[in-house]
């Protein structure tokens, strides 16, 4: 470190000073000294699970509809009417998606029959306007209706008739997109009907339905604007994608495939994804780039190095090609219109090249059996992507040394995960005080995520954000070498969870976004950044009190946590400054923001310095942020 973390006050205290910290702590932040703060600090860590991609932030509505994964069946689909439901194979919208819904209708059938999807657990019907497209095979010249209805109520939400001319030759593709009136719940269902009468005895073949509310900067195949606001707000700097184990799947066959996630949605033949469902990799590699570009954050690009979750792992000649497609990978998201990639990029509809900085090798390296080899496919990685792009960071999975070339690589980055209960987070508030400043540290996944005794955790509470909060300030305090950090993981549908606890939560349900606790501390710590980090002297040691000082330009920011039962009074003097608002989130020790409570959250006053001094009364259980100019 550039400069003592903490100076205990010495008698050199003035005799007032004195009197003013005998009740509580005293802080004295210094004008200058301190090393540099990482711009890019905090961020976000994504990959599909818990539904976070289909089902989450990606905002199509409708599930299982291009049949993709292991054992598709007909998960989510349902018959209206006198008809059979059936997935057919006989009839392939393309090469990617070989399946499709065949709908039978026995002879003798009148009247409107179809099918219905639910969606992923409801569909969520706001008010807005829809937009709807679907594939078709199948003689039938006639109306088609599409309709959103309440499960329970019978209400119709939307109601849209649409003119098609389908041939059994050929499968045809409909677009359209129609007002809806909200409903009060996500308890709805999305239906297509047709006149049986036209069919009877003969059947009609539908794929890749889709259906999107208005999505994020209004991108066609894009995100859904509830959650992505909620990621706004935090104002992260950076998005690690596409995984975490998702990247890596249970054989190399199963991995994330950037070229499979690319192009029009019916060229991509989606995956079984790591968490137990399937991918249909509508949220792929360009869209990843666009979310970036649309809320300025640095891509992270995870690359897939020859370990997979089944402990496989390809080593020697054999991993080239899959270094070959990274190299390929970067040059889709970076290279020239001029390059194979860059081309299809452009085709791809952007033809300005992504800039793209920071490449992981592979996930959690560490595990699985992939230490020993780790060296050497690092090392692969590293000697063919940094020659060609020396300004991309190159980042290791793994800390640990046993699992990393010795010496290690030219300006090589290290990511360290942690899922920890809360003391274990507080014991770990200095793990970067004294690390080698030579190789910039990712933090790229940490939570707490069980209790002090042990047990589970099903969605952040009070002390473990705390506790995360007072981590986090050890981050910030070590940003000269720490450079990003996120929490993960970053979303969870509450119908389909694999991993607890998570940082935002949601259903079909229009209003049920959950921030929870951590949110709030991701969120008021990274809102409020300087760019230096300023030593501060204490007349206390950390505990239960943490603390870290920033400035930029005039303004300085000084986060604090209390992890302790008992409220504390801090006196903190930042020459210059005379007045601030001070962010505070606490709650009861146990408290959590689940399920749809949103009780605990910031509150925001502003604060007035008293002859240069502020004075904070931390509550119980509490994280804050002094903004003071
Ligand atoms: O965040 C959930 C999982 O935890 C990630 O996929 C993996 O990297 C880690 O083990």
């Amino acid at each position: 470190m550039a400069f003592p973390k903490t100076l205990v006050f010495s008698g050199l205290l003035a005799l007032s000073q004195l009197l003013q910290v005998v009740d509580g702590i005293s802080l004295s932040v210094s004008k200058d000294g301190g090393n540099a703060s990482s711009p890019i600090l905090y961020g976000f860590m994504f990959e599909d699970i818990n539904h976070s991609g289909d089902g989450g932030i990606h905002a199509q509505l409708l599930r299982n509809n291009g049949f993709q994964g292991d054992n598709p069946g007909l998960t989510a689909y349902g018959p209206v009417g006198n008809v059979y439901l059936t997935v057919d194979t006989d009839n392939p919208l393309s090469t990617a998606i070989t399946s499709s819904l065949k709908v039978s209708v026995p002879s003798g059938t009148t009247g409107k029959v179809g099918f219905l999807n639910e969606g992923y657990w409801g569909i969520p019907v706001t008010g807005d306007t829809y937009s709807n497209y679907f594939w078709m095979k199948g003689d039938y010249k006639g109306t088609v209706t599409l309709q959103l209805v309440g499960v329970s109520s019978g209400t119709v939400y939307a109601s849209k008739d649409l003119e098609v001319a389908s041939t059994a030759d050929n499968w045809t593709y409909y677009e359209t997109s129609y007002g809806t009136t909200a409903a009060p719940d996500g308890n709805n269902v999305w239906q297509l009907l047709f006149d049986a009468s036209e069919v009877a005895g003969s059947a009609l073949y539908f794929d890749l339905v889709q259906l999107f509310p208005p999505t994020f900067h209004d991108r066609p195949n894009g995100l859904r604007p509830t959650i992505a606001n909620a990621l706004v707000d935090v104002q992260g700097s950076f998005l690690r994608f596409p995984g975490g184990n998702n990247l890596e799947g249970y054989s190399p066959a199963d991995r994330w495939i950037w070229n499979n996630t690319i192009g029009p949605l019916e060229s991509r033949p989606g995956r079984q994804g790591a968490w137990t469902y399937p991918n249909t990799d509508a949220l792929g590699l360009l869209e990843y780039l666009l979310w970036c570009e649309d809320m300025n954050l640095v891509p992270v690009l995870g690359v897939f190095d020859g370990l997979d979750l089944s402990g496989g792992v390809i080593t020697g000649p054999e991993l080239e090609p899959y270094i070959q497609q990274a190299l390929d990978e970067i040059e889709y998201v970076r290279g020239s219109i001029d390059t194979p990639n860059g081309a299809l990029r452009a085709k791809d509809g952007h033809p300005e090249p992504f800039k793209l900085t920071h490449v992981e090798i592979g996930n959690e390296d560490d595990l699985w059996g992939g230490c020993s080899s780790y060296p050497e496919r690092f090392t692969a990685f590293y000697n063919a992507i940094h020659p060609a792009y020396p300004d991309i960071n190159i980042i290791a999975s793994t800390r640990n040394d046993s699992c990393l070339p010795s010496p290690r690589l030219d300006g090589m980055w290290m990511d360290q995960h942690h899922y920890l209960s809360p003391d274990e987070f507080v014991a770990s508030f200095d793990e970067f005080d004294h690390v080698d400043r030579n190789h910039p540290i990712f933090v790229g996944e940490y939570a707490v995520t069980s209790t002090n005794n042990g047990a589970d955790m099903s969605f952040p509470n009070i002390i473990g954000s705390v506790a995360e909060a007072v981590y986090m300030i050890g981050l910030e305090r070590n940003s000269d070498v720490v450079l990003m950090a996120a929490y993960a993981p970053l979303l969870q549908h509450f119908n389909s969870t694999q991993w607890i606890p998570d940082l935002i939560g949601y259903d079909s349900d229009p209003g049920s976004l959950t921030l929870s606790t951590s949110y709030y501390v991701q969120k008021i710590f990274s809102n409020n950044r300087g760019d230096t980090i300023l030593p501060v002297k204490s007349d206390s040691d950390f505990g239960p009190v943490y603390w870290v000082a920033s400035v930029r330009d005039t303004t300085h920011f000084i986060k604090l946590a209390n992890y302790g039962s008992s409220s504390q009074t801090v006196d903190i003097t930042i020459d210059g400054t005379t007045t601030g608002t001070v962010t505070i989130l606490s709650g009861a020790e146990n408290e959590s923001n689940y399920p749809y409570e949103a009780n605990v959250v910031p509150v925001e006053s502003t604060v007035s310095a008293s002859k240069g001094t502020f004075t904070l009364k931390l509550p119980a259980w509490s994280v804050a942020v002094l903004k003071a100019n």
